[in-house]
């Protein structure tokens, strides 16, 4: 078995707009395999989190890999984690606007309202439940993945279109230090 970079399903892909089945057994190659392909294909792209869906299986499996890259030049830097059957309750009354991108949506950005401190809970690659409090931009990153198990994208929780930029507009905005 050996992990293999996947091609990332684009918005239209059916899959995107599916409710992804939760993981019943932890321990099956496929599923195992699977996980290995979602750090694979991360790590290909200058994206900081990537859902199952997007490489095209409809099963609760999220990979969350913040790191400062040229597409997040400030994201904070961690290490790579495999989130299966997640969930998160608010920990934050308020949710605040902040850019996000897809790579499932390539070309653009957009402000996207999000709590700002959530609590997770889910089972690693060994089936362990396991807990964990995100704040900020890993928080923000996890409910972007999120959405992607329940058949969302990002732009279905913009609240004004003029939120919405192109990729080069953004590049402008933060190499202006915004
Ligand atoms: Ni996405």
């Amino acid at each position: 078995m050996s992990a293999t970079s996947r091609t990332i399903a684009q918005l239209g892909a059916p899959v995107l707009r599916q409710i992804a089945v939760a993981v019943e057994n932890v321990k099956a190659p496929q599923i195992q395999e699977l996980a290995e392909d979602l750090f694979a294909t991360l790590a290909d792209t200058e994206g900081v989190g990537l859902a199952a869906p997007q490489i095209g299986e409809s099963v609760r499996m999220m990979v969350i890999a913040s790191r400062p890259t040229p597409r997040y030049p400030s994201a904070p830097l961690m290490q790579p984690t495999l989130l299966i059957n997640p969930s998160f309750k608010a920990l934050s009354e308020i949710r605040e606007k902040g850019w996000e991108g897809c790579l499932s949506i390539p070309g653009i950005r957009a402000q996207v309202p999000r709590y700002t401190k959530i609590a997770v809970s889910y089972v690693d690659s060994q089936g362990q439940s396991l807990q964990l409090t995100l704040e900020n931009f890993i928080a923000r990153v996890f409910q972007h993945e999120y959405d992607h198990l329940d058949g969302l994208v990002y732009l279905d929780r913009v609240e004004n279109n003029r939120d919405i930029i192109t990729e080069q507009e953004f590049q402008k905005l933060i190499a202006g230090g915004r």
